[in-house]
């Protein structure tokens, strides 16, 4: 079961920031989960649409400059990270599943990835872009179609991961709180990988390693890890 880090590992260090890439490094994930924005050339590393829970600053984090975001800190720390910045330190070392939130996906997401395959020493297959909006991963399918990407879902659907093969997605990624054996069972038949989110307790990834998922999004990849390999009991 793969293992990868929320945000970085965000129980350890402040979410989708460098400090908490190296945290998820050290605890040996087997990838990232980190969110983007498209803001002026670059795409933008956070979370929020609104910047208040995260740093000093209210509003809107697409009303800013991307210089004016980037004099921000995350939690008084740590610097707001670009994208190539984010790609650059991994360099290949894990996965990285980049969660569209605000995406003009037209504004170069797939120059980034190729630039990463290119000069960050990532094998095209490590990179993978998933969002809860799939008209923009169909649009990324159809101009891309070589491109890895996941469907995020918070339900189960009466046609359980149907939605997802019609993406041609790699994967479906479904919230704990609704993933059954049956999605589970109908996404592996369809070919589908099943990775499931946000999972913080050891109970729940003992549950889901014996369904049979092939991966966690967790904020503690070290206690994942240590869970996943029998350590933790
Ligand atoms: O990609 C899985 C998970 O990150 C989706 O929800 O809100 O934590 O980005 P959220
Ligand atoms: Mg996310």
């Amino acid at each position: 079961m793969l293992i990868f880090a929320h945000r970085g590992a965000s129980f350890e260090a402040p979410e989708n920031t460098i400090a908490a890439f190296s945290k998820a490094l050290d605890a040996q994930a087997d990838g990232i989960e980190i969110d983007v924005y498209p803001l002026e050339d670059e795409w933008i590393v956070f979370h929020d649409r609104y910047l208040a829970r995260l740093t000093a600053h209210q509003g809107r984090l697409q009303d800013l400059t991307l210089a004016q975001l980037r004099t921000l800190k995350v939690f008084g720390q740590q610097t707001i990270p670009t994208l190539d910045e984010v790609l650059d330190y991994i360099g290949g070392r894990c996965h990285v599943n980049i969660e569209l939130k605000g995406a003009d996906i037209k504004r170069g997401l797939t120059r980034h990835l190729r630039r990463a395959v290119a000069q960050a020493n990532f094998q095209p297959e490590q990179l993978i872009v998933s969002s809860f909006n799939h008209h923009w991963l169909a649009q990324l399918k159809h101009d891309h179609p070589q491109q890895l990407i996941g469907a995020l879902t918070t339900s189960c659907p009466l046609t359980y991961a149907q939605f997802a093969q019609t993406l041609q997605a790699w994967s479906v990624h479904i919230d704990v709180d609704f993933v059954t054996q049956e999605f589970v069972d109908d996404a592996h038949q369809r070919g589908l990988k099943v990775l499931v989110f946000t999972v913080d307790e050891p109970d729940d990834m003992r549950d889901l390693k014996a369904m049979g998922v092939d991966g966690i999004f967790t904020n503690h990849p070290s206690l994942a890890r240590n869970v996943i390999s029998g350590l933790f009991v």
